[in-house]
């Protein structure tokens, strides 16, 4: 039996009164529905994150052992429990059930004691307001259709000292590329909302009233088959075929910003990957 120290005194709205809900009912049901399809290859054989990468996330976001940590749109909580170790208490929320059951899953197994899993969303989170140091959102802005309505919320929840992560990739400035780039994107995901340019993430953070603390841009080179077997697409499936015939298209010229290079039967891939640490902007005197 496994004996947690989390308290549930940030949560509002505990035990679960319902999902409140902004998002459409449709893109509700289209993100719950590939990612309890894929929570499987998300958890165990197809990760995205090495214990490197998601320690140099953990590093960058500057943890301090007093801190609540609150991850939204945690999936199977590699983030959450990656920092679990440095902080007082660890949140992770999300909307795929299946997701958290992975989440709680990995809890169990690794006997991490200070981290806790609740659904919700993350366009309305069930926090309270200025309760959490740390607020992240790793590989996930992608899917929200409001990604400023989340931001928002992000900013309710942190304390007036707290800190805000995001972590997404950049899509390309140019809009052929940008085009091509969401348009691959959507094929292989259909819960895929946007992809955002650098450009449109500061003038996000400049209307939510927010300042950067750190920046840093990271390529992350991935197997674009492992990155389709994520979605839930293995190799000669219609969606595979399909997005591979765009990705080799895309070979010369770069055309869609993914920076391909084929490999033997595989395509090496870049995502652009933008790291923000945010506050909020200090009022002057
Ligand atoms: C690409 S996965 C990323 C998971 C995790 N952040 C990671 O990096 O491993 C996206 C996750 O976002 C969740 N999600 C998508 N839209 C959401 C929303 N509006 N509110 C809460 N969770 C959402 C999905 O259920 C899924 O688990």
């Amino acid at each position: 039996m496994v004996h947690y120290s989390i308290s549930s005194t940030e949560l509002d709205n505990f035990p679960g009164s319902g999902l409140n809900t902004l998002m459409s009912k449709k893109h509700r049901e289209i993100v719950q529905k590939q990612f309890t399809k894929t929570a499987e290859a998300f958890t165990e054989f197809a990760v995205r994150d090495t214990p490197e990468v998601l320690k140099e996330k953990v590093d960058f976001a500057k943890p301090q052992s007093a801190d609540v940590a609150l991850d939204i749109a945690c999936g199977p909580g590699a983030f959450a429990l990656a920092i679990a170790a440095n902080v007082h208490a660890s949140w992770g929320v999300d909307l795929t059930e299946e997701m958290l059951r992975r989440a709680r899953g990995l809890q169990a197994e690794r006997q991490i004691l200070n981290a806790g899993f609740v659904r919700g969303e993350a366009e309305q989170l069930p926090f309270r307001d200025g309760s959490i140091d740390l607020v992240s959102c790793q590989c996930s802005f992608h899917h929200l259709p409001k990604p400023a309505l989340v931001l928002a919320e992000m900013v309710r929840v942190a304390k007036p000292e707290g800190r805000m992560l995001i972590i997404d990739p950049l899509a390309p400035e140019s809009d052929a590329k940008f085009e091509l780039y969401n348009r691959i994107e959507v094929l292989r995901d259909p819960s895929h909302a946007l992809t955002v340019r650098l450009t449109e993430f500061l003038r996000m953070f400049d209307e939510a009233g927010v300042d950067i603390l750190r920046q840093s841009l990271r390529r992350r080179q991935r197997s674009f088959n492992n990155w389709m077997l994520r979605a839930g697409h293995a190799r000669g499936t219609k969606r595979y075929l399909e997005a591979r015939k765009l990705m080799e298209g895309s070979v010369a010229g770069d055309k869609a910003g993914f920076s391909p290079q084929l490999q033997g039967d595989d395509i090496q891939i870049v995502h652009n990957e933008g790291m923000f640490l945010l506050t909020r902007r200090a009022l002057m005197a």
